[in-house]
């Protein structure tokens, strides 16, 4: 609900509160982000920090908005013009008291996450340079103390949770590669120092961008904290054109009161849609770029017994393409590898009751390819500056229209005419050597590609992808269906992969493949339940050669999936709690699942394991076992596990009885 009362704003949902405040200069403050407060009690507080901080006067923190006029002056001084308010929506409208600059704040409620974004208009004749432009900065009630949690990486060891005291100082999470990064994700968790997973304040926010970004947290000598962040990392410049609009993405923010897990609770239901994501095959670890029809299909046939919905056949499919040097950017059948095109294989995938599945990567060219040699003038770069290229290949400029109109009809081609049903878009490589006007629009054209695909399409399942999770974030998550999580399959490694990841995104969305063992990733051998129950925490697919899996591990195999679906609808639709960094616990309507795992008996034994939320006064039915257990006694003491070796792993289903 959003209250306008004068010069202030108070928007309250269910468990937060957040008051912006008109100073007396008409620069709009944050009087208040916590607790849910009523009108009375937001009007007794003082204005706070600056909504959106500019530079000029006294201000010396980070500024959210930097900006040079034609004729060399900086800053802005606001004047209010107004408020729009409509339902959950506001927006409060300002403009320089001296030059021809708009600006918006708007806000928006959905659910317990409050979006913000920016809009700025030049009415003037001259160019406006931004030298910042962020989405808005965020200031919760002073603390003695801080503590910050977001995560780091790297290619095959994406979203590692990190929890670290906070510097009095400036501390920047940023992604200067042109995708949201390996190396850090677009998110934040900030507390007292005194939050745990289930209790105290949290105050979190998330950016909705794919590409470079940057988040500046100050902590002050005194307690006080503000975070700015948006789109474009540091040095990035814009020019508002005269009679031009900019739009910046949404910076979204949770209050949680109840700790690490709330936080987590509220972005997976703003993330999250009632969908079931398909068990997909993948054979991109199976078959690398030696794919065959016949090996394909083979492999089809062994997933589909497995019970496989989807097969996606995965790079080296197109023109050129046996290896990583060629191929990028010729998206249609290789006319060696598949003389008759992709439809035979297509076909029997369907025949087999599996919808067919392709891997791209739309944005991406080898310089050996025929659309490398016909259209060298699309290929991302700058005169004078040598072509840097990563994995053997360079990007299309696809800030420019021409080049995302070229590959939508590419995309739409292969869509309809092999009716895929799953679509991996990849992204192999950060982007290099592009000037100030190509980062923004990039991005904005592979969003409105992806729109206008999904549009055209209506049933088209799309897997974000980037080296694995380069390029996971919300932006990304509003047009794809599920994120290729990371490269690393490896059981045990990919559970503090999960772990992290889990932290913002929904377990519907965390693509988790079962694959051979030992495979490039580790040379250990971990039992086949073991891998099924890491990836039964999210997405589950396949990605082995299941050609190589015995009689005995495809019947095993064919079990697990079908335990799989049977909890898949408590696993996508349900409450996530973590209850240790190797055991989660899922809860939906009267039921509630808990996967355990041990990955190395270096680690202390988890047991017991408490499950969380469960009704004290219920009787819960272990569904496996018919054994009856007293909700007080699970949330007590625990579940019983006995994992005594390395690599062991449980999986609990219980039914609430009425
Ligand atoms: C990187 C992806 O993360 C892999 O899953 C695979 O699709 C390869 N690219 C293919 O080149």
């Amino acid at each position: 609900m959003i209250v306008s009362a004068g010069r202030l704003w108070l928007l309250t949902t269910a468990s937060s509160g957040y008051v912006v405040r008109l100073d007396a200069d008409d620069t709009p403050r944050c009087a208040h982000w916590g607790p849910p407060l009523t009108l009375d009690q937001a009007r007794d507080l003082p204005p706070g920090a600056e909504e959106l901080p500019v530079e000029g006067g006294e201000r010396f923190g980070v500024p959210a908005l930097q900006l040079r006029y034609a004729d060399g002056v900086r800053g802005a001084e606001w004047r209010f013009l107004g408020e729009e308010l409509d339902g959950e929506r506001l927006v409060l409208r300002l403009a320089d008291r001296h030059y021809p600059l708009e600006i918006g704040l708007h806000y928006r409620l959905r659910g317990e996450v409050l979006e913000r974004h920016t809009t700025l208009v030049n009415h003037g004749d001259t160019p406006i340079t931004l030298l910042r432009c962020d989405s808005a900065a965020w200031s919760p009630p002073g603390r003695e103390a801080w503590r910050l949690t977001h995560v780091s990486g790297e290619w095959g060891g994406e979203f590692r949770l990190r929890r670290t005291p906070l510097p009095v100082a400036e501390t920047v999470l940023t992604s200067r590669r042109g995708h949201s990064g390996h190396e850090v994700n677009p998110w934040l968790m900030l507390d007292a120092g005194e939050a745990t997973e289930a209790h105290g304040e949290v105050w979190s926010t998330a950016l909705a961008w794919s590409g470079s970004w940057r988040m500046t947290v100050r902590r002050e000598h005194g307690g006080g904290l503000t975070w700015s962040g948006g789109h474009g990392h540091d040095g990035l410049t814009w020019r508002l054109e005269p009679g031009g609009r900019a739009e910046t993405p949404v910076f979204a923010g949770v209050y949680s009161p109840d700790g690490f897990g709330g936080a987590s609770h509220r972005w997976h239901d703003y993330l999250r849609d009632d969908r079931l994501r398909p068990v997909v095959y993948n054979s991109w670890e199976a078959t690398g770029f030696a794919i065959s029809p016949g090996q394909q299909l083979a492999l089809a046939e062994r997933a589909a017994a497995l019970g496989a919905e989807v097969f996606v056949v995965d790079d080296g499919w197109f023109a050129g393409r046996s290896s990583d040097r060629a191929g990028l950017g010729d998206w249609h059948a290789d006319p060696g590898r598949f003389p008759d095109g992709l439809e035979p294989l297509a076909d029997a995938v369907r025949a087999l009751g599996m919808g067919f599945g392709l891997w791209v990567e739309p944005e991406s060219v080898n310089p050996d390819s025929e659309l490398a040699r016909t259209r060298p003038e699309w290929i991302l770069g700058q005169p004078h500056r040598r072509a840097t290229q990563v994995r053997n290949q360079l990007l299309l400029d696809f800030s420019r229209d021409e080049v995302a109109e070229w590959a939508l009809g590419r995309l739409d081609h292969l869509v309809g005419r092999y009716g895929v049903a799953f679509l991996k878009w990849d992204m192999n490589r950060p982007v290099t050597e592009a000037g100030d006007d190509v980062w923004i629009p990039y991005i904005r054209n592979v969003y409105a590609v992806l729109d206008r695909l999904r549009a055209a399409h209506p049933g088209l399942l799309v897997e974000g992808c980037a080296s694995g999770g380069g390029r996971a974030d919300p932006g990304m998550l509003a047009r794809t269906d599920q994120i290729w999580t990371s490269d690393n399959t490896d059981a045990a490694q990919r559970l503090a992969i999960q772990h992290g990841y889990g932290h913002l995104y929904p377990a519907a969305t965390m693509g988790a493949w079962v694959t051979d063992s030992p495979n490039a990733q580790t040379a250990r051998i971990t039992p086949l339940a073991f891998r099924f129950h890491v990836a039964m925490a999210g997405a589950l697919g396949l990605g082995g050669d299941l050609l190589r899996w015995s009689e005995q591990e495809l019947a095993e195999a064919a079990g697990l999936v079908a335990r799989y679906k049977e909890i898949r609808p408590v696993v996508h639709r349900g409450r996530l709690d973590r209850l240790g960094e190797h055991a989660v616990q899922y809860s939906h309507e009267d039921r509630v699942v808990v996967l355990i795992c041990r990955p190395s008996t270096l680690l202390p034994a988890t047991a017991p394991v408490r499950p969380r939320g469960l009704d004290p006064g219920a009787a819960y039915r272990d569904e496996d076992t018919g054994a009856v257990h007293h909700g007080a006694v699970l949330l007590s003491h625990g579940l019983p596990q006995p994992l005594p070796f390395d690599a062991t792993s449980t999986l609990t289903r219980l039914r609430r009885l009425r």
